[in-house]
């Protein structure tokens, strides 16, 4: 058999979540919440699976829910996007980049990620037979460099993946990098694929930098988000992309031969929901679990930049040990039964910082007992 991406292995979350439990581990490993979701979220759902609404939601998704939706964008971004077309529920936002850069990749095109990186973007180019080409983000604050951004376009390029707050280092992206991707985009006419799921979790005021707020990239940019991650329902996997007309309409070519469309009772079940605003209590709900996190490791031998967005801490081991952090991770997890990710994982060349990240989307009383484990390491 040929595979399509030989490379490609089992992915990190699975083999740390798998030995988490063989091992009787605190799982900080995998990115989801401990906790329950909300009680009348939950019986909403109840509600509409009793009232029937058990068929086939429209391709593009539940009407209400959409409207919600652009209402919501509204009072954030102050971008209200066309329900009708300019909005589409997705199953999860993997399933949004993976449409999306299959609905506009070609074969032969160049697409430009910044490392480390979520996942799923480098299979998903792949396995539309482009290229991607990636850059790695600066350390110690993981910024972005628009110089080698900037040298890394050619005629090829095709798009560039945007995420923030970014997933496995917690950095956020300001108004000056937004001003960057304005004069890329302005000059060049990529597309930007933007990652925005934990657009609810920015800390110490900091506001999120949403790419639906700019008039010069809203029309070059397919902006996607998660309700797994506002709603503590990663299982649910249901999200939803936003972008203009045009490059809806095509995305919907390939969304209605991907999923065709996404579970319908939580659809109306979450528009509902969304009156209560809740998300706009996140960013102070995750910031006390990073700080009790943080606080707690203080005198650890782990160093750490506290994570600016996100529910991710990236812990820096050099001190501890010259172990690569896979062997680390897993060691950790054997020994001292505390699950975490090495970030190796991910960068195509497995970069290897000495870094592990912690999940901190977990109840107080996990977060304290990690902890404990983790400060006589
Ligand atoms: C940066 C990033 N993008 C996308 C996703 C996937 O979201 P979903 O579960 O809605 O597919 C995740 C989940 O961890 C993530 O961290």
């Amino acid at each position: 058999m040929r595979s399509k991406i030989p490379n490609t292995k089992t992915s990190i979350f699975t083999i740390m979540s798998r030995l988490s439990n063989e091992q009787g581990a605190i799982n900080l490993a995998q990115g989801f919440p401990n906790f329950p979701s909300s009680p009348k979220l939950l019986s909403l759902v109840s509600k509409y699976v009793d009232q029937g609404y058990n068929q086939y939601a429209p391709m593009a998704g539940v009407q209400v829910l959409r409207e919600k939706l652009s209402e919501k964008i509204a009072s954030l971004y102050k971008y209200a996007p066309e329900p009708e077309s300019e909005i589409t529920i997705t199953a999860g936002a993997t399933q949004a980049l993976f449409t999306a850069i299959t609905a506009f990749v070609h074969m032969g095109d160049e697409v430009i990620v910044l490392e480390p990186c979520y996942d799923s973007y480098i299979p998903a180019i792949k396995l539309n037979g482009a290229r991607p080409v990636s850059i790695p983000l600066n350390s110690p604050n993981y910024d972005i460099p628009w110089d080698k951004v900037k040298a890394a376009i050619s005629d090829k390029t095709r798009m560039l993946i945007i995420n923030t707050p970014h997933n496995p280092t917690g950095a956020i992206i300001s108004k000056k990098d937004v001003k960057e991707l304005e004069e890329i985009v302005s000059k060049h006419k990529i597309l930007v694929l933007s990652d925005e799921v934990y657009e609810h979790i920015t800390f110490e005021t900091r506001a999120h930098e949403s790419l639906l707020a700019s008039d010069i990239l809203r029309p070059y940019s397919l902006v996607c988000f998660s309700f797994g991650k506002v709603l503590h329902t990663t299982g649910w996997k249901l999200g939803y992309i936003v972008a203009n007309k045009d490059l809806s309409d095509e995305f919907r070519k390939v969304h209605q031969f991907n999923v065709f469309s996404c579970n319908t009772p939580i659809q109306y079940a979450i528009a509902e929901f969304l009156d209560e605003k809740e998300y706009l209590e996140l960013p102070s709900f995750f910031e006390a679990k990073r700080d009790l996190l943080l606080e707690a490791l203080k005198s650890s031998r782990f160093n750490a930049i506290p994570a600016s967005g996100t529910y991710f801490q990236l812990l820096d081991y050099s001190t501890i040990s010259e172990e690569g952090d896979f062997d680390f991770a897993q060691r950790i997890t054997r020994e001292k039964k505390v699950a975490s990710i090495p970030v190796s994982s991910f960068y195509s060349d497995l970069k290897d910082d000495k870094m592990i990240r912690l999940c901190f989307a977990k109840t107080d009383d996990t977060i304290k007992r990690a902890a404990d484990i983790l400060v006589n390491i």
